[in-house]
């Protein structure tokens, strides 16, 4: 999904040096979600063989009326337990095309009599019985009624059986289809994925059901509340191991229609939402370990194993779900564990129960050949499809409206689960930059929206699709983590498990969460909280947006306004709360910590955070709230002259977040753009990474606004000026980059001051990236960087080079033995100046036999990302857009990235012009789930164009100002 820039956090590292510096912002106007991670993209929408509604041009709205016109199921049935068997082959048939074949009985009640069955099925060719595309049976003595006839929807994938007489309330009924599909290489329903072993071609069967795919693999009523048992059978080659949710009962030869064949069946499902099915055939192999009553088991490629790629995974599994099972004082709900690296694979990983999938760069992990944030990303995406297993899967939401909750959640307490298995890391700061400062940069959109959704607004696959976005997600986390601050983390938890053992093996509504996490204040005496659970987060997940508070420290008082980026956009979108919050504030008075204040109202005040003298206020510390601060002018000179003087007084994350405020503070005029750059002078002395990742993403932005521009020679200077220290911190702490920092975090900041001191020409930077690169270059089997360093030096020396060292790299990229490996080269390859080496990448990313399809949005990014690059990817995805839309659009979000990757330099009245000429000419087309995006984009560059007119001619005088 998998997330914005779907960058990893290492992908981000390398790509970007060439279009300098700094690190990929996101004001992007982008709500597709993601975390800096993997480049995982996630999930289409819509699939529907015939009829497409993303595709569709807007024509009159289309008025429901027969049940199967309707996109949710009636009420009248409920699953009870479905046996599934699937025969995925392996070798193509006859027409060279790969299928499965199945059949499946489903045991339902009937609640309310009715003649109508109404299952969900998606592209699957049914057997037909004297005509009719299922067989019914009672479970009881009474006659069933007669099929009259029956037929598939393409629009809302049903499977529709019209009876002669009535199904009877209260009785059992059994529904048995055969049926085929295509195993397609297209990453939905039960698919098929590809890799090379030994130069053979191998085949796996796999699935990804989430949201709306279970439907392409058996008919289902493919519904998160419509939880049943599934007993699954799965027919497969002898010399393959099947996989599904259960533990395998047994494996047993046997001939089926002539073919000797492995039938693998598995024990019984726990009660489970569809959504949550896996089913995979491949030769994998598997490494385990247990605890005293899971087993756990780490499957991929054979080599991937027999290369310990897989050791990492299994040895941090243990630890995290021992973690879950006391934070939510409830046991694993599952006897077995298994968890397994895809060669294609959309998301980042999926959650499936008991059978997690991944993608090979968020499993696989190799101490000799990953860097240390391939190795967070393994760490962290377990700690967050883990966390789903209670939360989401034992208890599921009731409908996917309230998404954000689910994945908001894991979101959240992946840091606390992986903090746990890695608890030298301080991982839990990171937050900061990947889901908080990340979102209220998207969440300050006029055009953002709330939280939550009504049932009713989301219906269809490609509405489905789009919950999965940045709000969902990072949103999502930053305001329950707030939550959990303000209650305190031993409330919340207590609340968090009273709800998933109240709740276990059924479906909820948010509502629910709030109930018990009050119950949980309730009976905690001396936890004083100034309203409900429920009254204090409506404000923050009914109503979009946040609040800006500001301090007047004069004064003492304290107000609250709705921020938004562009002080002159429109809020079209009403709000039953007026746009005010109940806002918690931890605070702070000259580095001592104050009690918790809560602004109940639009303006209060608050006598104590009136100073004087030398004496500053901080306000959010800890960055607890979901919220910025601004203060009067003297606290802001106050804190700068501390920040000056010595910024150890302030936490690594407050630093950052003085930073991240003002510059968006400044965005939205109500401080000077120069106080926003004022907080980054001090950076001279900073050695930490969090403040320095913000401040880098901030400049950043000025960065892609300004590097076609004059202002930009005197921007690279100030930031040669600026990491020249850092520069020479670390090549001193590193004796000369011949080894890596101890701490966790300053690998990274070790990453950034060679990055960015390479970026603007740092003497000396370049001629050692480029000796190591051709080091490599000349003895290929033995590459000496430090695996930290290779997406840096890997851009440098490609950017430098010419066609030699970017064939070197496509040649290394072809024949990596380990994902993340292959990844970095992807993304460095992007960074060439070379016009026709960029064009003919382009024209590889829609090629899938050399760019897998999960890869070729984000490597289209990736070039885009360039400033030579831009134009060509702008151009490529233009006259392509109809190509591009259809085998890649259909809902994918990482698909709205694409054009906020491409847009994010825009910032002239001809792009704009270019831009809407752009909308206009594929109205025809359409644009899918990108269609929010190409709004954000056209308002963000008219946004930017006033921007630049404002503020070009200071920013440029200032940097001057500072440089000479
Ligand atoms: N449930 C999602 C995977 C998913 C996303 C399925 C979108 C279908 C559509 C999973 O739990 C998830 O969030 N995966 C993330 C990784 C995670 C560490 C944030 C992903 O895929 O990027
Ligand atoms: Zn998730």
């Amino acid at each position: 999904m998998g997330k914005v820039y779907h960058f990893s956090k290492n992908a981000v590292l390398g790509t970007l040096v060439l279009a300098v510096t700094a690190l990929a912002t996101i004001i992007a106007l982008s709500v597709a979600y993601h975390k800096e991670r993997a480049n995982n993209q996630s999930k289409p929408g819509n699939g529907a063989s015939g009829t497409s509604s993303t595709s569709a041009p807007p024509t009159t709205p289309f008025t429901p009326k027969v049940p199967w016109d309707y996109y949710r199921l009636p009420k009248g049935l409920k699953p009870e337990s479905y046996n599934v068997t699937l025969w995925p082959r392996l070798k193509p048939n006859s027409d060279g095309l790969y299928i499965f074949t199945g059949n499946s009985t489903v045991v339902f009640r009937c609640l309310k009599d009715t003649d109508l069955i109404i299952i969900h099925a998606n592209k699957l060719n049914f057997t037909t019985f004297e005509g009719m595309h299922a067989k019914l049976s009672s479970l009881h003595e009474e006659a069933v009624p007669a099929l009259q006839k029956s037929w598939l929807t393409a629009r809302t994938e049903y499977l529709v059986v019209q009876l002669q007489s009535k199904l009877k309330a209260g009785a059992m009924y059994a529904l048995h289809t055969e049926f085929m599909g295509e195993l397609a290489d297209d990453l939905e329903g039960f698919y098929r994925s590809e890799y090379l072993e030994n130069g053979l071609k191998k085949i796996v069967a796999t699935s990804q059901m989430q949201p709306t795919y279970a439907r392409q693999a058996f008919p289902c009523f493919d519904e998160p509340a419509m939880k049943a048992i599934f007993n699954i059978t799965i027919i497969h080659d002898p010399d393959t191991v099947a996989l599904s949710n259960g533990k395998e009962k047994n494996s047993l030869l046997s001939v089926v229609s002539g073919v000797p064949v492995k039938v693998t069946t598995f024990e019984p499902t726990e009660k489970m939402s569809t959504y949550l099915l896996a089913f995979i055939v491949s030769d994998f192999i598997s490494i385990e370990s247990s605890t005293s009553n899971i087993s756990i088991r780490i499957w991929a490629r054979r080599t991937a194993i027999d290369n310990r790629q897989g050791d990492y995974a299994l040895n941090v599994t243990k630890p995290i779900l021992q973690f879950y099972e006391k934070y939510y004082s409830s046991n694993y709900p599952l006897s077995k564990s298994d968890q397994i690296a895809l060669p294609d694979f959309n998301a980042g990983a999926m959650e499936n129960w008991g059978l997690v999938t991944y993608r090979e760069t968020a499993l696989l992990y190799d101490p000799m050949l990953s860097s240390t944030g391939n190795k967070e990303r393994v760490t962290t995406v377990i700690a967050h499809e883990l966390a789903h297993m209670w939360f989401g899967n034992l208890v599921t939401l009731h409908w996917w409206n309230d998404l954000w909750l689910n994945e908001g959640f894991a979101s959240y307490v992946e840091y606390l689960g992986a903090d746990y298995a890695e608890p030298t890391w301080n991982i839990k700061d990171d937050i900061i930059l990947y889901d908080v400062q990340k979102v209220l940069a998207i969440d300050a959109l006029a055009s953002s929206h709330p939280l939550s959704r009504k049932e009713e607004e989301v219906s269809k696959p490609a509405e489905i699709s789009e919950m999965f976005n940045s709000i969902s997600y990072n949103k999502g986390a930053a305001v329950l983590r707030m939550l959990s601050e303000f209650l305190t983390e031993p409330v919340f938890a207590r609340g968090l498990s009273s709800y998933l053992n109240t709740f276990a093996f059924k479906n909820t509504v948010y509502t629910d969460l709030w109930d018990h996490l009050q119950q949980a204040v309730d009976n905690t005496p001396g936890l004083d909280i100034p309203r409900s659970v429920s009254e204090i987060m409506n404000r923050w997940t009914l109503q979009m947006g946040f609040p800006v508070v500001t301090v007047d420290t004069q004064t003492g008082t304290v107000t609250q306004k709705h921020f938004l980026l562009d002080p002159d956009s429109v809020v079209g979108r009403p709000s039953q709360f007026n746009y005010t919050w109940f806002i918690p504030i931890k605070w702070m008075k000259n580095g001592v910590d104050q009690q918790q204040y809560w602004l109940l109202d639009k303006t209060d005040t608050h006598s104590s955070m009136r100073v004087s003298g030398e004496e500053w206020v901080l306000a959010n510390t800890n960055v607890s709230g979901f919220f910025r601060v601004n203060y009067d002018l003297d606290n802001w000179g106050r804190l700068l002259s501390q920040l000056n003087t010595n910024h150890q007084v302030l936490s690594v994350i407050n630093r950052a977040q003085i930073i991240d405020d003002a510059f968006s503070l400044a965005r939205a005029k109500l401080i000077n753009t120069t106080l926003a750059l004022r907080t980054t002078t001090y950076l001279s002395r900073e050695r930490d990474y969090i403040p320095w990742e913000s401040a880098l993403r901030n400049l950043d932005n000025y960065v892609l606004i300004f590097d076609r521009t004059e202002v930009y020679g005197a921007l690279q200077a100030y930031l040669k000026k600026q990491i020249k220290p850092l520069f020479e911190h670390f090549r001193t702490l590193t004796a000369n980059w011949t080894r890596v920092p101890a701490g966790h975090s300053d690998q990274y900041n070790q990453i950034n001051a060679l990055r960015i001191a390479c970026g603007v020409g740092v003497e000396g930077c370049r001629e050692l990236i480029k000796s190591w690169y051709r080091q490599w270059m000349e003895n290929p089997d033995h590459n000496q960087i430090h695996p930290n360093l290779k997406s840096t030096v890997y851009c440098n020396a490609i950017a430098f080079g010419g066609v030699e060292e970017w064939d070197f790299a496509w040649r290394m990229f072809q024949t990596a033995s380990l994902a993340s490996e292959a990844s970095r080269l992807r993304s460095a390859m992007a960074c060439t100046k070379t016009p026709w080496l960029l064009n003919r990448y382009l024209e590889y990313t829609l090629d899938p036999t050399k760019i897998r399809k999960q890869d070729s949005i984000s490597t289209i990014q990736y070039i885009a990302r360039n400033v030579v690059g831009m134009p060509l990817a702008w151009n490529f995805v233009r006259a392509r857009w109809s190509y591009i839309f259809e085998q890649y659009g259909q809902g994918s979000f990482s698909f709205t990235n694409l054009i906020s990757g491409i847009t994010m330099r825009f910032s002239t009245e001809f792009e704009l012009q270019e831009l809407k000429r752009f909308k206009e000419d594929n109205l025809h087309v359409g644009f899918g789930s990108a269609t929010l995006a190409l709004e954000q984009a056209i308002e963000k560059t008219t946004a930017n164009i006033k921007w630049v007119n404002e503020n070009k001619a200071e920013v440029f005088k200032w940097f001057i100002k500072e440089t000479t």
